[in-house]
């Protein structure tokens, strides 16, 4: 690394305490949730490649889908993202060959359209998972919304309802949660609005479909990130005028390690402590939805859904979205655009996945507010599954194991521990705390998990973990104890060596009846299993 200031100094001890602490909320189920976008090959040559030997007689690869139950995935959010803003829903239902094949303007590709909300329908019950659907707001509003909503959810008898009927499904598809459009205040976004402009249009679009249908859980579009030009202004203006017909309201984060070319580790140091971003984000949202709340009188929370996280290196495609208006200055440009190109497809560290370990504690730490998340995105694009052409095989990134332990492990109740680490110094964020912790508890089955992540690039530190305060946790016996480390936190999995990067087992002594003890290696990541 090109900072001395990185050394590895000897450990110095943390401590994690449920003294006193109070059960915050129960795990949302849908915390655990995906997004699959048609861009790149997330869709095509990801969940969809009829010609791959594993393929099923949908076209559906079976190889992506073991990994996707294996993630544990619960709800997944589709078909967009940007490409939602220029889609016609439409055109993915029916006989395949009669799909229209159309221009993708967010993404630059073409859409053949041979995967739709038919299609996705049977990709959700075969992989278990719950559908959030996104509707257009760019190109379209609240007619398409309106009858996209009678398509998916009618019953049988109406003109839409009965199309659907005829494209092989015969039940509605019970779709509950909707996002009315997305990233709406992104100049990038087709048809972008102002706050007041989106919260006209929100607020109409969510009371019709409400009249349509009383039990849906409406989604308005939030800040695109937090440092976005109306960030607050925005939510206050949207979720005060459309808040009786809102559930919802989204949230949108991507982190990257602004150093990774040149391995500048004050830098790396900055993005491991990038959870501090995501508690800002959601506190100002919250507070914001609150407000909300009080302006209208009202009785009901609007809840977070944080359907876009993760770490995204977007530099590549800022770059080549560059080259391309450099190339379209030079006149009117005619070239057929690409069909699934190869396109953000990272490949991710050790550093990443500790990252997306202390983001996914961030959000179970405020799952009393952030109801519903979508780590973006599940397969090849900014994703933790990657799936090889040609009829390759389809592997784990290093950001795979940090989710699939949560959604695997995480019940109950949600536990904010008190914690004492030492601090470590940040670019962006001051001095933060090294250690970050969050425990799960399910009383039924007596089970719990705790997790931890160290970010500080230059130390290890031991951890002693008091779970005494666990309402009548009694006795703890550690079940498996994992941990996510390398001593080099730019190594990768990767095609060639995909286990590069894997979880290996985590000594934790047991102090007393109540109390664990382990060591955290500097960058590292760890999963505690109880029962007590
Ligand atoms: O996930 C990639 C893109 O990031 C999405 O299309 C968009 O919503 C966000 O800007």
């Amino acid at each position: 690394m090109s900072n001395e200031a990185t050394q590895t100094t000897p450990s110095s001890a943390a401590t994690i305490s449920l003294a006193g602490a109070k059960p915050l909320a129960d795990v949302p189920p849908r915390l655990f949730g995906s997004f699959v976008e048609h861009l790149g090959r997330c869709v095509y040559g990801g969940i969809y490649e009829p010609d791959h030997p594993t393929a099923d007689e949908n076209g559906f690869r079976q190889d992506v889908l073991d990994l996707v139950k294996e993630l544990g995935v619960t709800c997944v959010r589709y078909p967009g993202g940007n490409f939602v803003s220029n889609y016609n829903w439409e055109d993915g239902t029916g006989p395949r060959d009669q799909r229209p094949v159309r221009r993708d303007l967010a993404w630059h590709c073409t859409e053949t359209n041979q995967m739709g909300i038919d299609d996705f329908y049977r990709w959700s019950q075969k992989s278990g998972t719950e559908i959030m659907l996104a509707v257009n707001m760019g190109t379209r509003g609240l007619k398409a919304a309106l009858e996209e909503l009678e398509y998916v959810n009618g019953t049988a008898g109406t003109e839409l309802a009965d199309r659907r009927v005829r494209n092989g499904i015969e039940e509605p598809m019970d779709v509950k949660m909707w996002c009315i459009g997305n990233e709406m205040d992104g100049p990038w976004q087709v048809g972008h609005m102002s706050p007041d402009e989106y919260a006209a249009a929100v607020d109409r679009v969510a009371h019709a479909m409400k009249l349509a249908e009383s039990g849906l859980e409406l989604v308005a579009c939030g800040s695109s990130n937090a440092h976005m030009p109306t960030f607050g202004e925005w939510e206050r203006k949207v979720l005060t005028k459309a808040y009786k017909n809102l559930d919802f309201v989204s949230a949108h984060a991507y982190y990257m390690d602004h150093g990774h070319r040149t391995h500048d580790a004050v830098e790396l140091q900055d993005f491991l402590a990038s959870s501090e971003d995501m508690t800002y984000f959601i506190t100002t949202v919250a507070a914001q939805a609150d407000a909300a709340k009080a302006a209208n009188h009202g009785d009901k929370d609007i809840a977070l859904s944080f359907d876009e996280w993760g770490v995204w290196y977007s530099d590549a495609w800022n770059e080549q979205e560059e080259a391309w208006k450099q190339e379209s200055a030079n006149g009117l440009h005619h070239g057929a655009w690409p069909v699934a190109p190869h396109l953000l497809e990272d490949i991710y560290t050790a550093a990443d996945a500790v990252v997306e370990g202390s983001l996914m504690i961030t959000l179970l730490k405020h799952c009393d507010r952030v109801r519903s998340a979508s780590r973006a995105q599940l397969v090849n694009v900014i994703a933790p599954i990657m799936a090889e052409p040609n009829g390759g095989p389809a592997w784990r990134q290093t950001i795979f194991y940090p989710f699939a332990e949560a959604a695997a492990h995480a019940r109950g109740d949600v536990f904010v521990p008190t914690v004492a680490s030492p601090t470590v110094a940040t670019k962006s964020y001051g001095e933060v705390a090294a250690i970050e912790a969050v425990v799960t508890w399910d009383a039924a089955a007596r089970r719990g998990l705790l997790l931890a992540v160290n970010r500080d690039l230059g130390a290890a530190h031991d951890v002693t973990v008091s779970l005494d305060g666990l309402a009548g946790a009694g006795d703890v016996t550690v079940t498996r104890a994992q941990m996510l480390h390398s001593d080099n936190p730019y190594l990768q999995n990767t095609a060639e060596d995909p286990d590069a990067v894997t979880p290996g087992e985590l000594t934790v002594s047991a102090v007393d009846a109540g109390t664990l003890r382990f060591a955290m290696p500097a960058v590292s990541w760890a999963a505690v299993e109880f029962t007590a």
